[in-house]
């Protein structure tokens, strides 16, 4: 980017950053989820949007729904795309870098029939009969992460657990040969961070570096595969390449997009889920006695207190949302930690309690045509890692400020200080 470009970006983050804070001030439910303080907490603001029960319209021109039923329900609706109507990506300014869109999320950001075609492509890699083998390596990594973990007496839950035991394990997934934890965290960051769009002009910057650098790590790794091909996605993808199913481009942003929703997530979801058990009383106790709730505290923290609190859809024509309309293009939040908490779905939603029975299904992992790809393997590495814990460090308490991440889309500890 040039200089020029660079003022441009800059003026526009400070006039949509003054633009949503005045709207934030005076209220609106949907500018206050982009915004400190009300960004801290923003279960509060989740409960606003949903008690009227109905589509929210705001005035920064998207609407948004926050009830299981309307979230379900959209998630499912073909009218809705992830993309504009006739194709376009969403955001896209007539000039310059996009503010909103700043990174090409593969999967993420495709409808049908692109959409449909590469699902297909990177669907086998998380086939049950293949995730299995992954829970042994979760193990053995976690024991080892543990190990010097124990060592240590205090440690950073985040820096020392949640964070390198899914970056390996997406690493293995990918076979990538050296994996660089602290590098991999920063690109997470920085791509994580994207989803809420851009910060400022340093983190547009840090983006362009982070893409570059892992297109180079992809790139190198496609030509190694095509000379030495192993179990692992990318040689399966090289396959589906050479036979033009694929081109370079969508095979290197799909595994990027493996690469950060692969670890991210489940870094969030070891986090907030040992945060919650941390602070509300008896839980942590409960999972101590029996380990076996593992699985229990993993569905929970995804119902209570998800790593990816909403998502987005696009109306793909002039409709109406439960005798709402809505214009064709417009764009539409689905609050999917705000469906978690909706008394209509789960009784006492406000209680966290890893035991509980789970009466309606949550949405943390999305629905319809996007549903999480890689539900099972989080699930695998929440369930090992928690249960590891409990039983290796059953008086882990917590001995210091937890810092959580400045994001309204991703949602978890940046930094969690405990003692063995
Ligand atoms: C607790 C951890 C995770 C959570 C909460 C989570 C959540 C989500 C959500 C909400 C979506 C859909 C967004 C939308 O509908 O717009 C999604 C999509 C996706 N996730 Fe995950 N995810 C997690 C872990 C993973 C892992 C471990 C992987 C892979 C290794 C993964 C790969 C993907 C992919 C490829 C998609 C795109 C699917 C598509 O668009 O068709 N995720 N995830």
């Amino acid at each position: 980017m040039t200089l020029r470009d660079d003022l441009a970006l800059g003026s526009r983050i400070a006039a949509m950053r003054a633009g949503g804070l005045a709207l934030a001030l005076r209220g609106d439910p949907v500018a206050r989820l982009m915004h400190k303080p009300w960004r801290r907490d923003p279960y509060p603001t989740y409960a606003t949007v949903r008690t009227p029960r109905r589509v929210l319209r705001s005035r920064t021109g998207i609407s948004a729904v926050a009830t299981h039923e309307l979230c379900e329900q959209v998630l499912r609706d073909r009218r809705f795309g992830v993309r504009l109507a006739d194709g376009r990506a969403p955001f896209a300014p007539e000039e310059g870098p996009s503010l909103l869109e700043p990174i090409d999320l593969s999967l993420l950001n495709l409808d049908a029939p692109d959409h449909t075609r590469l699902r297909r492509l990177a669907q086998p890699t998380f086939a049950p009969r293949r995730l299995e083998r992954y829970r042994e390596i979760a193990e053995t990594i976690t024991a080892d992460l543990l190990d010097r973990a124990v060592a240590r007496g205090r440690f950073d839950l985040v820096r020392d657990l949640a964070a390198p035991l899914p970056i390996t394990v997406i690493a293995r997934l990918l076979a990538i040969p050296e994996v660089d934890t602290e590098r991999f965290t920063a690109w997470g960051r920085a791509l994580g961070g994207a989803l809420d769009g851009v910060r400022s002009v340093a983190h547009a910057h840090e983006l362009a570096r982070t893409t570059t650098e892992a297109r180079a790590l992809f790139e190198s790794l496609v030509s190694r595969r095509r000379v030495d091909p192993g179990e692992d996605v990318v040689s399966q993808l090289v396959g589906a390449l050479d036979e033009g199913r694929m081109t370079i481009d969508e095979l290197v942003s799909l595994a990027q997009l493996l690469l950060v929703a692969g670890f991210e997530t489940t870094t969030n979801l070891v986090g907030n889920a040992v945060r919650a058990m941390q602070t509300t009383p008896g839980q942590w106790e409960a999972l101590v006695a029996e380990p076996g709730l593992a699985a229990g505290a993993v569905e929970e923290t995804l119902r209570y207190d998800p790593p990816v609190q909403l998502t987005a859809r696009i109306a793909h024509e002039d409709l109406e949302l439960d005798g709402v309309p809505l214009r064709c293009d417009s764009g539409l939040l689905v609050l999917l930690a705000a469906a978690g908490r909706d008394p209509e779905a789960h009784p006492d939603p406000d209680r966290f309690d890893i035991a509980r029975e789970q009466t309606s299904p949550h949405l943390a992992f999305s629905g319809g045509a996007h549903y999480c790809l890689g539900a099972a393997l989080a699930r695998l590495e929440g369930e090992v890692a928690l249960r590891m814990l409990a039983e290796r460090l059953p008086g882990l308490r917590t001995v210091g400020r937890t810092v959580p991440k400045t994001a309204t889309v991703l949602r978890g500890p940046r930094r969690f200080p405990v003692a063995a």
